[in-house]
């Protein structure tokens, strides 16, 4: 005879929801609405269980205690989603290459500091596909002052992205010039290459806390982030990331995204998804 263990489903009441709403705005700024009571159920359960606990109330009570730390960090990855892609929503690459990149590649030359910033960078597809657009345009980048920052709430993405490497059925939208200049075989997958390497630098970053760093960018990516957020802190967010960009530099948000507050922080929406700082 055998014996099947069954874990059944842990406890999950309003107030537990309530609870998971005020951590998920207080700890990242995201937004669960009431229609989001089931999908959070989905996804935190498996949390629950895995800490082999019977309810959702003892997982709350663990993971806002002194010990939850490490725990309060999954629970916010696993209310968030990672979808991405190379080369997503293609024309903010083909406006960096054709618009942003002339004009960029002489002020490097120049001797001036160029740097862009993805704010919500995933699995690293968006820095990655960054990183091959300037370097397709502009192939001696690497030598000038430039840097790509990737940046993501979520330390597991942030790792994956930094290892520059991506099974061969995970590279779709890269199109067959780009594989051939910038991707090598390795072990688990195919890499980035050692000169394509340089530009990026991976942080774990919560946009709705202080960002430890200065400096201005040219172009920021920040795609399909805020729509987790609430009018208040998608807002907020727009002002700083606003603050954070040249004169006449660039930010392209997502395809349902907008800068309500364009004017008051002194963008101009010149095409869809793409806003231009004032000079
Ligand atoms: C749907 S993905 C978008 C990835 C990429 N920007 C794109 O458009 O393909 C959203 C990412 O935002 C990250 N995220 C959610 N809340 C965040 C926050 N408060 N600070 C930084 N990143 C956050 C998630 O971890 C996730 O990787």
């Amino acid at each position: 005879m055998t014996t099947s263990i069954t874990l059944s489903a842990p406890d999950y009441t309003d107030s537990d929801f309530q609870r998971l709403q005020s951590i998920a705005r207080a700890q990242a700024g995201i937004c669960l609405p009431a229609t989001k009571k089931a999908l959070v159920y989905s996804r935190v359960s498996r949390r629950v269980r895995e800490m082999q606990l019977g309810s959702f109330k003892e997982y709350l009570d663990f993971t806002t205690g002194s010990a939850g730390t490490v725990e309060m960090e999954k629970l916010i990855c696993a209310l968030t989603t990672n979808v991405t892609g190379f080369y997503r929503e293609k024309h903010h690459f083909d406006h960096l290459k054709s618009v942003v990149m002339p004009d960029f590649a002489a002020a490097l030359r120049k001797g001036k500091r160029g740097r862009i910033w993805s704010a919500a960078c995933s699995t690293g597809q968006e820095p990655w596909s960054i990183a091959m657009s300037v370097a397709g345009s502009f192939p001696e980048i690497g030598n000038f002052d430039f840097r790509i920052l990737a940046t993501d709430i979520n330390s597991d993405v942030v790792a994956r992205a930094a290892s520059a490497t991506y099974a061969p059925d995970e590279l779709e939208g890269i199109p067959e010039k780009d594989r051939s200049l910038f991707l090598k075989e390795s072990e688990g997958g195919l890499r980035f290459s050692e000169g394509l390497r340089r530009l990026p630098s991976f942080r774990v970053l919560n946009l709705n806390a202080a960002w430890p760093f200065h400096g201005t960018f040219s172009v920021i990516f920040c795609r399909n982030v805020v729509i987790y957020f609430d009018d208040e802190t998608r807002e907020a967010l727009w002002k700083r990331l606003a603050e954070r960009i040249e004169p006449g530099g660039f930010l392209y948000v997502g395809h349902s995204e907008r800068v309500a507050n364009a004017k008051q922080c002194g963008l101009v929406n010149i095409a869809p998804t793409i806003y231009q700082k004032e000079d």
